[in-house]
């Protein structure tokens, strides 16, 4: 039988389209990682339903083209604090200016991450403490920031997490306890919290174009990953800011606690045992 043609899912539209302009309308977003990638684009979007941002991360030239660029773009108040979320102080600080400026903090995106490609023989100790430090520490150091204001407002968190450590995947040994990490925090977070109103969930990204992560992580030369993923299409940005749109709004006032996997079905699609998508396309059986 021959094949019958693959079926993309379609790109994902503007959150706007589903989602009132107007949701987000006072609150104030503090996003660790939010001067590039995905995290960016997940500013991007919250700040376009009304909310105003402060976005944190290392690198200042990167941070004051980011927050400028998103002002302009959605016409919302963003500043910036310089921090490596590795020191409890510095983030101390930048919610301290966000304070200062917005008074208040009802979302936070813990976004920074480290990550590169090696086997466990040629990580050293430190390569291995930088990823866990980054990663583990840094969510700790900015919930424990911000917490006291989370509370207040009755907010949400958004951890990016990712899909590789639900099974062993090679040269990743790092990222894959860092992510563990962060998962195992949120569902804490979300038990000793819910009570006091405050919600904490994971969204996990699959394979996101156009992404330092994709340009860092993928093995060289696969660009296109889409025939291994159910929906076969890699990620866009957006569909991970859509994801943190409907997670921050009140549509999900009843979800905490959950990992959720914006990854087109890979997880269960990428370690199939007949040739895919061969054998779902093509009319494989077995005789009755
Ligand atoms: N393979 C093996 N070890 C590596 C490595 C690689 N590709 N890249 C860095 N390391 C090691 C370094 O050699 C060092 O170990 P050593 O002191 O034993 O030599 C250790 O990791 C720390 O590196 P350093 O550059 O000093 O740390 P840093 O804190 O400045 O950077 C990283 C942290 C290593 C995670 C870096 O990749 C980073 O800054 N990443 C941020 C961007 C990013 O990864 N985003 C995520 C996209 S998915």
């Amino acid at each position: 039988m021959a094949p019958i043609a693959r079926v993309p899912a379609a790109l994902p539209p503007s959150s706007l389209s589903v989602f009132r302009e107007d949701i987000f309308k006072g609150k104030v977003l503090f996003c660790t990682g939010g001067g590039s990638g995905i995290c960016r684009e997940m500013t991007e979007a919250i700040l376009r339903h009304g909310a105003n941002a402060t976005i944190v991360g290392r690198n200042v030239e990167r941070l004051t083209n980011a927050a400028k660029g998103l002002s302009e773009a959605t016409g919302q108040t963003v500043i910036y604090a310089q921090a490596d979320v590795r020191e409890p102080k510095l983030l101390q600080d930048a919610v301290a200016k966000t304070i200062e400026k917005f008074g208040r903090i009802d979302f936070v995106i813990c976004g920074a991450a480290g990550n590169f490609l090696a086997p466990i023989e040629g990580l050293s100790e430190n390569a291995f403490k930088s990823v866990i430090s980054i990663d583990v520490l840094g969510t700790y150091n900015t919930v424990k920031a911000t917490l006291p204001y989370v509370r207040e407002s009755r907010g949400s968190y958004i951890h990016v997490s990712a899909t590789l450590h639900y099974q062993g995947s090679p040269l990743q040994a790092h990222v894959s306890a860092a992510k563990a990490g962060i998962d195992a925090l949120s569902n804490v977070i979300a038990v000793e919290e819910g009570p006091r109103g405050v919600r904490s969930n994971v969204i996990a990204p699959g394979a996101i174009a156009g992404t330092e992560g994709m340009d860092r992580l993928a093995p060289p030369g696969a660009t296109d990953m889409s025939s291994k993923i159910s929906l076969q299409r890699m990620g866009e940005k957006a569909d991970i800011a859509n994801a943190a749109v409907f997670l921050f709004s009140e549509a999900a006032n009843y979800i905490t606690g959950q990992a959720i996997a914006v990854d087109g079905g890979e997880i269960h699609s990428r370690a199939v045992y007949h040739p895919y998508p061969d054998a779902v396309l093509g009319g494989f059986q077995s005789k009755l």
